[in-house]
């Protein structure tokens, strides 16, 4: 099957007893044994360790995936927790994208470098950089791209090869572009990272994130990990998560077009002084953005002129974009990274990366193109700072 058919088919059968389409939300603490000897016959015995209905959106995520096995978490967060704790001991050393999502820095730089863990923010869209930091005890390499917010783009297959001669691992956050424009494993990384709040769900309605591995032993490893610490997907969860992947493709292919639009008249309009798309020629990665993927995702960042008070003033003041944390849903949603996703990142390490005060940050949705650009258009004409 190819991607669109997998997306709707892959992971789920119709249920045995009653025939229905969906697979059932199996809201169950316990599964009955039948007998001492014939424990997990069945393959389940307790939710903690594993759900039929969670289990059902892991292996949709694996073939989604082209991956061996997927463990899925209660958060993106909690993916990329369970990812580092599976992979890193005390005394171990990390290199980290030095533009990533904020709760990633904040996990890394206030929670676990307590537990005796090294981590190095490296630019790991310039391999050679990313090479001149790599020691003796270095076991992860962890890239996020397209980064969140500043749309960096690491070169995965690089950065994978580097990895591979440490005999280290390889995480991809893939969350901005999901494997149907971005085939993470197959470019080379060992573990595919997924907030699978974002564009999985697409609808706004859930938290959730899943890790895929690229073998059963990796996988192994997550899967132990999430059973002993018990950070795991509810059923309900997974359930939502299933129907949103089902037109993951429909909305990415819209969602792209529509921000393909938003950017190129963005970059036209005489109030911006910047505006980053991988999807622009002017973006400086583009040629990256083409060879490592297969579409452009739909999330970008532009700067007025005039920095944060104007920029503050068309986030306050736009209509039809709503001002709120997340991404990958249908409604369009524009954001202040500094103020909300990025505010646990110090200040001087945001400016070192390009994180700047007046980056305001869209995630275009499923709207008619011409009414979110109508919206920023009325939005940028009535700054006045
Ligand atoms: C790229 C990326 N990774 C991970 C996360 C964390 O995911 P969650 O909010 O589901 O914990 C986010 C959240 O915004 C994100 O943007």
């Amino acid at each position: 099957m190819r991607f669109r058919s997998k997306q709707i088919h892959a992971g789920i059968k119709p249920d045995p007893t009653t025939g229905a389409i969906l697979t059932p939300i199996y809201q169950s603490t316990t599964f009955v044994q039948e007998s001492v000897d014939s424990y997990l016959a069945k393959g389940f015995s307790y939710s903690r360790s594993g759900n039929p209905t969670v289990r059902a959106l892991e292996n949709k995520l694996t073939e989604l995936e082209g991956g061996a096995d997927t463990t899925c978490f209660t958060t993106g967060m909690a993916a990329v927790h369970g990812t580092m704790l599976a992979f890193l001991n005390a005394g171990d050393h990390a290199i980290i994208s030095d533009v990533a999502y904020g709760g990633t820095y904040r996990l890394c730089t206030q929670v676990l470098n307590r537990f005796g863990i090294e981590f190095t923010f490296a630019d790991t869209a310039n391999p050679d950089s990313v090479k001149k930091v790599v020691r003796k005890n270095t076991k992860m390499f962890f890239t996020e791209t397209p980064a969140n917010p500043t749309m960096k783009l690491s070169d995965i297959a690089a950065i994978s090869e580097i990895a591979k001669a440490q005999n280290a691992v390889h995480v991809v956050d893939n969350t901005f572009l999901t494997p149907y424009y971005q085939r993470a494993l197959d470019l080379g990384a060992d573990l595919s990272l997924h907030s699978t709040t974002k564009y999985f769900d697409g609808h706004n309605a859930t938290v959730g994130g899943a890790v895929i591995a690229k073998t059963q032993e990796l996988d192994e490893k997550m899967r132990f990990i999430q059973n002993s610490t018990g950070s795991i997907m509810s059923p309900q969860v997974a359930w939502l998560t299933m129907q949103g992947c089902k037109t993951l493709s429909v909305r990415m292919d819209q969602q792209s077009a529509n921000a393909m639009q938003i950017a190129r008249f963005l970059e036209a309009h005489p109030k911006v002084k910047q505006v980053a798309y991988p999807g622009l020629e002017s973006f400086s990665q583009h040629a990256l953005a083409k060879k490592q993927a297969s579409g452009f995702g739909a999330m970008m960042w532009f700067e007025v002129k005039g920095g944060l008070p104007a920029g503050k003033q068309l986030m306050d003041n736009i209509e039809l974009w709503t001002l709120a944390e997340n991404l990958g849903s249908v409604e369009s949603l524009i954001t202040h990274p500094v103020t909300m996703t990025h505010a646990a990142v110090a200040k001087e390490e945001r400016e070192r990366v390009g994180i700047i005060d007046g980056l305001v940050r869209l995630s275009v949705g499923l709207e008619d193109s011409e009414d979110l650009i109508e919206a920023l258009e009325k939005a940028l004409a009535a700054i006045t700072a």
